[in-house]
C-alpha cells in the first residue's frame, strides 16, 4: 500500500520571543507561497505557547501539534498540558515518547502508554517515538529494546485505533548528532517494527500505520535515510528551524 508521506517538524525549545516566532512564520509563509503539497501530511510541533499564533497564521496550510502531552484531561497537575488543550488551541497531532522526554524527564513506557490513550481519546493523532541507544545497538539489543518499547507503549491501544498512530524510528544516537544509520539499518528497523505490530494487532490492522524516520535528517541526506529506506516520512528536528529547507523537503516527499 502506498501511504501518504508525513513530514513533521519538531521545533523543540526554540523561538524564544514573539519576534522570533513571527520571523519564522513569515519565512514559512514565503516558502509555502504558490506550493501545493497535496501528497504529503505537513505537520509542525511548535512550543505550546506559540500554538495559537501558528494556528492563526498558517493553520490552513500546515497541521499542528504538541511536543508533549499529559495523560489527564483536567485538574491539579501544575505545569502540564492536556490533550483537550492541544485540540482546542489548534493542534491535531502530538509527539509522544520522544527520546529527549525519556532522557531528561525520565519518561517510562508505562507513562507513555497512558499519554497515547489520552491523546487518542481527544482525537489527536500521536507520533510514538521509539529507538535504541548507542550502547544498546553495540550490544545487539536493538531488536529487544524496540520491541519492548512498542509492546509496553501500545498495550492500551485497541487495534481499530492503530491506524491513527504513527511510529517514528528515532535511534537515540542519531538525534541531534549528525550521525545517521545506514539505509540498510533503517530498513531493518522498519521491518522489525512492522513485525512487532503484526504480532500484536494482526496484519489487517497494521496496514495503514505509517512508520517514519527521525534523527539528523537534512535536505542532503533525506534520500538516503528516508526515500531509499522506504520510510513513510520523516521527523525533523534542527532542520525544521529553517522553513526554506523544511519546505524543500516537503516538496521532495510530495513528488516522490
Ligand atoms: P534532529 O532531531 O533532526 O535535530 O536530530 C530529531 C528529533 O528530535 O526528532
Amino acid at each position: 500500500m502506498n501511504k501518504k508521506k508525513i513530514l513533521a517538524g519538531n521545533l523543540k525549545m526554540n523561538l524564544l520571543s514573539q519576534a522570533e516566532r513571527n520571523k519564522y512564520l513569515e519565512l514559512l509563509e514565503k516558502a509555502l507561497k504558490g506550493t501545493s503539497l497535496a501528497n504529503v501530511d505537513l505537520v509542525l510541533f511548535p512550543p505550546i505557547v506559540h500554538l495559537e499564533a501558528f494556528q492563526k497564521k498558517i493553520g490552513k496550510k500546515v497541521a499542528l501539534g504538541g511536543q508533549n502531552v499529559f495523560s489527564e484531561q483536567r485538574g491539579s497537575y501544575t505545569g502540564e498540558i492536556s490533550p483537550a488543550m492541544i485540540k482546542n488551541f489548534g493542534g491535531d497531532w502530538v509527539l509522544v515518547g520522544h527520546s529527549e522526554r525519556r532522557r531528561y524527564f525520565s519518561e517510562k513506557n508505562e507513562e507513555i502508554a497512558l499519554k497515547l490513550s489520552a491523546a487518542l481519546k481527544s482525537g489527536l493523532a500521536p507520533i510514538l517515538c521509539v529507538g535504541e541507544s548507542r550502547v544498546e545497538r553495540d550490544n545487539q539489543e536493538t531488536l529487544k529494546v524496540i520491541s519492548r518499547q512498542l509492546k509496553d507503549c501500545l498495550v492500551e491501544i485497541n487495534r481499530t485505533k492503530l491506524e491513527k498512530i504513527t511510529i517514528a524510528y528515532e535511534p537515540i544516537w542519531a538525534v541531534g548528532t549528525d550521525i545517521t544509520p545506514t539505509t540498510h539499518e533503517i530498513m531493518e528497523a522498519k521491518v522489525l517494527i512492522q513485525k512487532v505490530l503484526v504480532e500484536m494487532f494482526g496484519k489487517k490492522y497494521v496496514e495503514k500505520t505509517r512508520i517514519i524516520y527521525g534523527g539528523s535528517v537534512h535536505l542532503t541526506n533525506l534520500e538516503q535515510v528516508c526515500l531509499k529506506s522506504e520510510m513513510e516520512g520523516a521527523l525533523i528536528g534542527r532542520e525544521s528551524l529553517s522553513p526554506h529547507e523544511f519546505i524543500k523537503m516537503a516538496k521532495i516527499f510530495n513528488t516522490f
